[in-house]
């Protein structure tokens, strides 16, 4: 573990959905490797402009503004062609055209996988490449962290826009479906869904099959409007990783009501809240989640770290915490996309809690 010598130069790379927090980590990062004499720069357009050598200055003046908003100063993208062997080595070569050292990268699944593939690459001066890794998703859908960055604005953002719905539903006595990104995890609908007091939560994780979706919802409308004097309107709060389409799940949710209330005073409607949830200044939390991580993780790269992700502490935890704060905790790359892999595809002791806490809180919170 070599250190980074003064003057080296680290470039900050955002890539993936960009998230809210991004900017203040940016601006932290940027501020950290600065005293810590590293030369700090940005790479424009994540992995697509690595490979042209897109490579910049940080004005710190400039970031300071950014950190306050959402997006991403440096600009983000999805490159496939980073992925392919002629991708590779142009990011190879335009890393050592640049003169890097270091390299951080901000970002999710694919993003982490990213800066997995660069392991091995040579810098200009013949030492490798160091990578760091900053999980940063609205998903939380990254394995050893609690958190990943944008994750806490996005659920602010969700609650307040179920809570505005619930004041027109409650009007109606009408029945929302409120979609929510997510990609494939249910996490954000399963938290926002106890936060904004949903009646029903539906998530991928728990494997129903559409009919069960359907009874589930059915049975939701079925004990609001038996309770005397109760509310009577439904908040069903559905992540976009369920493969029910929302319109399709009104259709079915509708053919029943003709059956079950042929008095047609029940009323459905669907809100899909898309990238509304990915926008807006990042909350408190995310700011300093954002300052705390980006904090780890330059300095971790200034110590020598190669090829590790900065985690926030998290459920379980079985690594050492890192030297510079309590609450983080670097992961090999290789655990974060293995780990990440499982709580994909639902094998993984955390995901198996969050099915069960949610039945139970859904049995428990809404009788
Ligand atoms: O991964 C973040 C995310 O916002 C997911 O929740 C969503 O499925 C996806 O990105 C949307 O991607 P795009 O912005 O490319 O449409």
């Amino acid at each position: 573990m070599e250190p980074l010598r003064p003057g080296d130069r680290v470039a900050l790379l955002t890539s993936g959905g960009d998230a809210p927090g991004m900017n203040a980590a940016l601006r932290a990062a940027a501020k950290v490797g600065t005293a810590l004499g590293l030369e700090m720069l940005g790479v424009e357009e994540g992995y697509k402009g690595l490979m042209e050598g897109r490579v910049r200055a940080l004005g710190l003046r400039a970031l300071d503004e950014a950190a306050r908003r959402g997006g991403t100063l440096l600009g983000s993208a999805r490159s496939k062609r980073f992925m392919t062997a002629e991708g590779q080595a142009q990011a190879h070569e335009s890393i050592r055209a640049t003169r890097l050292s270091g390299l951080i990268v901000l970002g999710g699944n694919g993003s982490l996988a990213g800066a997995r593939s660069l392991h091995g690459t040579t810098c200009f001066d013949g030492r490798p490449l160091r990578i760091v890794g900053l999980p940063a998703s609205i998903d939380n859908d990254i394995a050893c962290t609690g958190m990943a960055l944008g994750v806490d604005t996005a659920m602010n953002t969700i609650v307040e826009a179920c809570d505005r719905i619930a004041d027109t539903a409650g009007s109606h006595q009408r029945t929302f479906i409120v979609e929510v990104m997510g990609r494939d995890c249910g996490y954000l609908a399963m938290v926002a869904g106890l936060a904004a007091q949903a009646d029903v939560v539906l998530f991928p994780e728990a494997g129903k099959a559409e009919s069960a979706v359907v009874e589930h919802v059915m049975s939701a409308i079925d004990s609001a409007y038996a309770r005397q004097g109760g509310r009577r309107h439904v908040l069903v709060i559905k992540s976009e990783g369920l493969k029910i389409e929302s319109n399709r799940l009104k259709q079915l949710v509708d053919e029943q009501l003709g059956q079950r209330y042929p008095e047609g005073h029940i009323d459905t409607r669907v809100t899909v809240l898309g990238h509304v949830v990915r926008g807006g200044s990042p909350t408190a939390f995310d700011r300093m989640l954002a300052t705390r991580l980006a904090n780890v993780a330059v300095r971790a790269l200034h110590a020598g770290e190669d090829q590790v992700m900065a985690g926030w502490s998290q459920p379980l935890q079985s690594r050492t915490p890192s030297p510079f704060d309590p609450h983080v905790t670097l992961w090999p790359l290789d655990d974060v996309l293995r780990e990440t892999g499982k709580l994909q595809s639902g094998d993984n002791s955390l995901v198996r809690w969050r099915v069960q806490a949610l039945s139970q809180a859904e049995k428990i919170l809404h009788q």
